[in-house]
């Protein structure tokens, strides 16, 4: 979800304006999502090096974040929406995760569509934690090296039993990762769309969705 704060700046105002706008957007683009029958979807709201913003930046966005527990999510909770996170909790204010975990809690029965949250999450981060984790067992003798495989290891990441996606889309016309899923995008089609994310709509996602049907995927087969 990129673009924000240059489609404030391309208007006169200030950034905030582009995350408020771009607020609304989640909302239109995760119903939209749910009516068009995608299962699971992942929105990169703030990003690990997101938190070297300044500090009234991260302070309107962590106040947006905030409202959004509390109001547009809640909402979701009774649209049968799963709600989910990932990232680094530890780097939210203390009120902020608890919230997030009560949705989380509430929504875990809820089978429509998935919406999975990456909040304070970087990509790096997130594969050092699993490595950790695998180095944690076999130090302990619960696990031996070789019990180490693809399967094993996925399930060790933040996105254990969310599959890996089948369409990444990055708005504002930027062409790259920026620490975003890194094993996860092995054989994902990408989309880049010069559309700031606040102009984001439902058409524009249909049309994407049409293109990707278009697409041959091979996994490196022939
Ligand atoms: C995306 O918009 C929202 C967040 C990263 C929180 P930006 O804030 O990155 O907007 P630009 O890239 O400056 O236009
Ligand atoms: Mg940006």
């Amino acid at each position: 979800m990129d673009g924000n704060g240059r489609w404030a700046a391309k208007r006169g105002l200030p950034r905030s304006f582009g995350h408020k706008k771009g607020a609304e957007t989640v909302k239109e683009i995760t119903r939209a999502a749910g009516e068009a029958g995608i299962r699971f979807l992942t929105l990169y709201a703030f990003s690990t090096e997101n938190w070297q913003r300044s500090p009234e930046e991260v302070s309107t966005l962590m106040g947006l974040l905030r409202q959004y527990l509390k109001t547009d999510l809640q909402e979701l909770r009774k649209n049968n929406v799963r709600i989910r996170f990932i990232g680094e909790r530890d780097m939210l204010d203390a009120d902020i995760v608890a919230a997030m975990e009560k949705l989380e809690a509430e929504t875990a029965v809820n089978d429509g569509l998935t919406l999975c949250i990456a909040l304070s999450y970087g990509s790096r981060q997130e594969i050092v934690n699993a490595a950790k984790k695998a180095a944690a067992l076999v130090q302990k003798g619960d696990m031996s090296v070789e019990d180490i495989d693809v399967k094993l290891f996925s399930d060790m990441l933040y996105t254990k039993d969310i599959p890996d996606p089948d369409l990444l889309i990055r708005t504002s016309g930027e062409q790259r990762l920026s620490n975003y899923l890194l094993w996860q995008l092995a054989y994902t089609e990408f989309y880049f769309t010069p559309t700031f994310w606040p102009d984001f709509n439902k058409n524009e996602l249909t049309d994407i969705i049409n293109d990707f049907k278009t697409r041959e995927r091979r996994y490196g087969k022939v």
